[in-house]
């Protein structure tokens, strides 16, 4: 097992005050029903951001949080790491939007885009950017606005998504504490990340940079929409995370009877329940929260986790998975112990 280089210092979340029920959606012209949406994904509702309301505002809420109680000043921020497939513009980087809205001066910002991975990666690459001795102190947030991407008159993806942002302060460990027993000490002890690219057109959307856009699918279809094939996304979710869950415990030299919490992606409880059977994982050991928020994609990592904190579900010592899994497709997994 590796000495861990880096620990998550603070965890937040940004969540809008909106709430969209199942129920709701017939006031929108979407036939579909409360029972239909929780037996297939076990959501009963999810947030949406209001007037005002960006990737960027979200990402600053989670993230001002999460400095809080790492006990980071702004101009403490070595990088920030935004991972968002909802950026509040496409150039620059959301992430100096939020560099700016914090005050980070010294700070190097940029986005990351894995889609619901994403969160992971950027952790992942964080941790290397410390472990290098490039940075000390780095922020990570997930934040997502993707009632502004889905389409709104297919009732087959509407109903899935939600908005919000979730975040951690990461920090260097201090290596010259060389008593630390590397089976007790805390801080990312596994990571893992996949991709495979062949399976992009089972969940995307059109951007402007592609070489032949204007196929005919694109034209006929002018909304630039999320367009996913639901079933096929479903069996690979399962299969991926599955694996991403082995890779990251194998990493850390532990099994499923070693994890105090799992903290997975929230697409779909059907997803969750499988990745847990997989992994050896109890039910009542993983945190689910997608009833109430929806698939916030690389955001539903950090609201997770934020939340499982404030409720005690995580605490110091908690040996904690962290799995996900997002159009590419991409998946990701680590090991942490808080
Ligand atoms: N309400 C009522 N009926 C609906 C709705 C709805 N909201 N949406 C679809 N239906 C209907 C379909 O029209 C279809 O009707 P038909 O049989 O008459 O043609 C029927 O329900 C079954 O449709 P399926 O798409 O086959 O339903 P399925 O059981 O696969 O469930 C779902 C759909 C929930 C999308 C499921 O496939 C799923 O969860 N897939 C994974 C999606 C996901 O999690 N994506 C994100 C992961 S990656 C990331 O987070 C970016």
């Amino acid at each position: 097992m590796k000495r861990p280089v880096a620990y998550v210092a603070g965890t937040g979340r940004g969540v809008p005050a909106t709430v969209l029920t199942n129920h709701d959606f017939a006031s929108r012209g979407i036939e579909t029903t409360h029972d239909w949406i929780v037996e297939r994904t076990g959501i009963h509702e999810r947030r949406l951001a209001g007037e005002g309301e960006s990737t960027c505002s979200m990402a600053a809420d989670a993230a001002r949080r999460a400095m809080e109680k790492a006990g980071v000043q702004a101009g403490d921020l070595d990088v920030i790491v935004l991972s968002t497939a909802t950026p509040d513009r496409l150039l620059p980087a959301t992430a100096v939007d939020l560099q700016a809205a914090l005050g980070a001066q010294r700070a190097a910002a940029f986005d990351i885009s894995a889609a619901c991975s994403g969160w992971l990666y950027g952790i992942t690459v964080a941790e290397g950017l410390i472990a290098s001795g490039a940075a000390q102190t780095i922020l990570v947030v997930g934040a997502e606005k993707m009632s502004a991407i889905v389409d709104w008159s297919d009732r087959a993806t509407c109903v899935l998504f939600g908005d919000g942002a979730g975040a951690v302060v990461l920090k260097a460990r201090d290596h010259t504490r060389r008593t630390d027993d590397p089976k007790h000490a805390k801080g990312i002890l596994s990571t893992f990340m996949r991709s495979d690219g062949q399976l992009a057109e089972l969940l995307w959307r059109p951007a402007g940079g592609a070489t032949v856009p204007f196929t005919e699918a694109v034209l006929t279809d002018r909304s630039h929409f999320v367009k996913m094939a639901g079933r096929e996304v479903f069996k690979h979710a399962v299969r991926s995370m599955s694996e991403a869950a082995d890779r990251a415990l194998d990493g850390a030299r532990l099994t499923g009877a070693d994890i105090d919490v799992m903290i997975p992606h929230q697409a779909n409880v059907r997803i969750i329940e499988a990745t847990a059977k997989h992994a050896n994982i109890p039910m009542d050991k993983v945190y689910v929260n997608v009833d109430r928020f929806g698939n916030t994609s690389s955001a539903s990592i950090g609201i997770a986790l934020d939340e499982a904190v404030e409720r005690g579900r995580v605490k110091e010592g908690s040996t904690v998975l962290l799995v996900a899994f997002g159009a590419g497709f991409t998946w990701a997994s680590m090991v942490v112990r808080f």
